[in-house]
């Protein structure tokens, strides 16, 4: 992973020094539930966090205006790679994951040569539902995720690569 300028942001490895700014919206019950994890209890828990996303190597920082708002990855199951993504709400409906997705998706076939990504939200979260469909990933279909031990219904989508680069064309 290399770091990645946008217009308004800098997306670089995950660090130790980002704990404070992750733990400001790791707190709040309107973002890791979402994603299928719980709001952080402690701020040891987010280092504790931060250590693992170190290791994994699979997750980028989002930095805007000299600081940490949020986060955004790759990660691999059953083979297939998964987009991920959040985001302090102070700074959500300003375009800025929809700024990320794209020069991560672009990086991710352009340079990783990957052919296909995938990516999913739960059934009630909207927000998410919008960005995906903002960004032209097509709908592969409804499947049950464990999450926390509890059975969620998600949306499953993928963009292959013809997509991407037609999809691309109205980025520039
Ligand atoms: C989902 C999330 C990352 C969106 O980030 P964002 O920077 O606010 O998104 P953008 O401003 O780029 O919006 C992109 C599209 O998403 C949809 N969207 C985002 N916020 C929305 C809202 N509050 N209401 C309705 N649609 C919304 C819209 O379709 C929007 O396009 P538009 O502005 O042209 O209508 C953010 O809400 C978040 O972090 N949520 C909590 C964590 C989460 O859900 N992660 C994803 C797990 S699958």
């Amino acid at each position: 992973m290399r770091p990645i300028k946008t217009k308004r942001l800098l997306l670089r490895k995950i660090d130790r020094e980002d704990v404070k700014d992750m733990f400001e919206y790791a707190v709040d019950p309107e973002v890791g539930p979402k994603a299928g994890w719980l709001p952080h209890k402690s701020i040891e828990e987010t280092k504790r966090v931060i250590e693992g996303m170190i290791i994994s190597n699979e997750v980028y920082s989002i930095v805007y205006r000299d600081k940490m708002i949020g986060t955004i990855g790759v990660h691999t199951k059953n083979d297939k790679k998964y987009l991920g993504y959040v985001l302090n709400r102070n700074y959500w409906r300003q375009g800025i994951m929809t700024e990320a997705c794209k020069a991560v998706i672009t990086y991710l076939f352009r340079e990783l040569n990957i052919d296909v990504l995938y990516i999913s939200h739960f059934i009630d979260n909207y927000k998410s539902e919008g960005l995906i469909k903002k960004l032209d990933f097509e709908l592969v279909g409804p499947k049950t995720d464990i999450v926390n031990g509890e059975p969620k219904q998600v949306l499953e989508y993928k963009i292959e690569r013809y997509r991407f680069e037609r999809k691309m064309l109205t980025w520039q």
